[in-house]
């Protein structure tokens, strides 16, 4: 029988932990500063009700009605879609790689945070604690120091990985929630009561409604649903395909999003505030000390650290505590999705599929702790989810929508629902978020091939952007074409227990 939830809480659990990740604590805060700041928060609502609950509501439902990782979810719809299936685990693979990476700098920032090991200047120590080279392709070696931290973590990652869905993953969502949020509501009544704090929230709600003129902030806002929702790569697919029958997928898909939305709102507050207090301290703006990408939370974060009144060493522990719990939940969903694909087409025991995907996730992770690893990290991160996570989901919502019966899934979704999704919901998908998807995808594509990527060079760009973009859909094509266990696609007598 294949592993299952231990109860419906458990799941709920679990998929609010994939949801509630790195993207919620460093992401949000600087995708929000850098696209005008509050006018951000009216396409993010937008978003969430356009795209995020409905694409939920969907892959919830298509992973407990047929019951697979994301290509045999797929296959059993439709045997000719099983290549997208393969698209998002391998987009989800990659992901999983660098991920890792910014988790083990936060393992190590833990430790920095007791003496404030980043001194005066915490952005030349964050360049010379990762060695960083001058390109993607200059590795300049592996960081030795770097070793230690990336061999905890995976330990860590790896235990879970192996001991499976219920004794897993479940039981480490239980352990680390609870965990997150006390972090979090202890900085954020820190950074509520410092002066300064109301500069940094005006900044983060007052709207420009200029703003909202700008593709780019409604495509800024739809990436940030996708990666913060955990939808569009596989992850929420293969988590719900461990569901019994009988769940009610519309209650779930909306206590996920407003959990996760309300928490990412929540931590936004506490960053925010800190902000603020810092750009008092420093007599400037909040937009010129809200730093943008990785550097927000290891060069930012320190400096706003270091600058607190009193019990530093404690809220830095707490900041990056809560980035590391945070990403180890959101962690393991990101490598179950890629072990449930492998798992169900292949027929291959639980340990057998961990093994396949953690060995080469683990090597190639290790091109993160070399000099060039924040480099590579920076152009995979932007193709990846521009690009990769962007086509899946238009894919997927076009697939279902226009090549498959959605009135059929419809039907399914409220199936055990106490409240019914009415047909808006395929509205919404056909004709909004398809549209919306394929702008954004269209605009991100043609921005990269006009203009590149920051101020990398174009062999940088060749080989970590477009050449892991190609990676994915070869490898989603190789895939496709093995030859699974017998009767993978057909969607048979799959055994299940109905739990509470
Ligand atoms: N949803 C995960 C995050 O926000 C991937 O980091």
């Amino acid at each position: 029988m294949r592993d299952q939830w231990n109860s419906k809480v458990g799941f709920l659990l679990a998929a609010i932990g994939s949801a509630v990740g790195l993207g919620n604590i460093w992401r949000f805060p600087y995708v929000a500063a850098t696209n005008g700041g509050g006018a951000f928060l009216l396409p993010y609502f937008f978003a969430i009700i356009t795209a995020g609950i409905p694409i939920l509501i969907l892959e919830y439902t298509m992973g407990k009605t047929y019951r697979g990782g994301a290509p045999v979810t797929w296959a059993r719809i439709n045997r000719r879609f099983e290549w997208l299936g393969w698209f998002q685990a391998m987009v989800a693979f990659v992901i999983g790689i660098y991920y890792f990476a910014i988790i083990v700098w936060v393992l190590s920032y833990i430790g920095f945070s007791f003496t404030q090991a980043w001194g005066s200047d915490p952005s030349s120590f964050f360049v010379e604690y990762l060695g960083l080279t001058d390109s993607a392709l200059n590795f300049g070696g592996i960081q030795t120091h770097l070793i230690i931290p990336f061999l905890i973590i995976w330990i860590i990652v790896a235990f879970i990985m192996y001991k499976g869905i219920s004794k897993g993953i479940e039981i480490a969502c239980r352990v680390c929630l609870p965990i997150l949020f006390v972090l979090i509501l202890v900085l954020v009544i820190r950074g509520l009561t410092l002066p300064g704090a109301v500069d940094g929230l005006e900044y983060m709600f007052k709207p420009d409604w200029s703003a909202l003129a700008k593709p780019n902030v409604w495509v800024a806002a739809y990436g940030q649903i996708f990666y913060s929702l955990s939808i569009g790569f596989a992850i929420m697919l293969a988590y719900s395909s461990y569901l019994p029958k009988k769940t009610d997928v519309v209650n779930s898909a909306f206590i996920t999003a407003t959990a996760n939305h309300g928490f990412e709102l929540f931590a936004g507050i506490g960053v925010f505030s800190i902000m603020g207090f810092m750009a008092m301290q420093q007599g400037v703006d909040v937009s010129q000390v809200a730093g943008s990408g990785i550097g927000l939370a290891f060069m930012t974060f320190p400096t706003a650290i270091s600058a607190l009144p009193a019990l530093n060493g404690l809220f830095g522990v707490c900041f990056f505590g809560a980035l590391f719990t945070a990403g180890i939940t959101s962690m393991v969903s990101i490598l179950q999705a890629v072990v449930s694909s492998f798992h169900d087409k292949f027929d291959i025991d639980h340990k057998k599929a961990v093994t396949v995907v953690v060995v080469p996730t683990f090597v190639l992770s290790i091109l993160f702790i070399t000099g060039a690893g924040m480099n590579i990290l920076d152009i995979v991160d932007a193709f990846i989810n521009n690009i990769g996570v962007a086509a899946g989901g238009a894919i997927e919502v076009i697939l279902i929508t226009r090549l498959f019966n959605p009135e059929k899934l419809r039907r399914e979704a409220n199936e055990f629902s106490n409240f019914s999704i009415g047909r808006w919901w395929i509205y919404s998908l056909r004709i909004i978020t398809t549209v919306l998807l394929g702008v954004m995808l269209f605009l991100n594509t043609k921005d990269f091939i006009y203009n590149g990527y920051g101020e990398y060079a174009a062999s940088d760009i060749n080989v970590f952007g477009w050449g892991v973009i190609l990676f994915v859909i070869l490898a989603a094509d190789f895939l496709t074409t093995l030859k699974g266990k017998d009767g993978y696609r057909d969607l048979d007598k799959i055994s299940y227990k109905e739990v509470n």
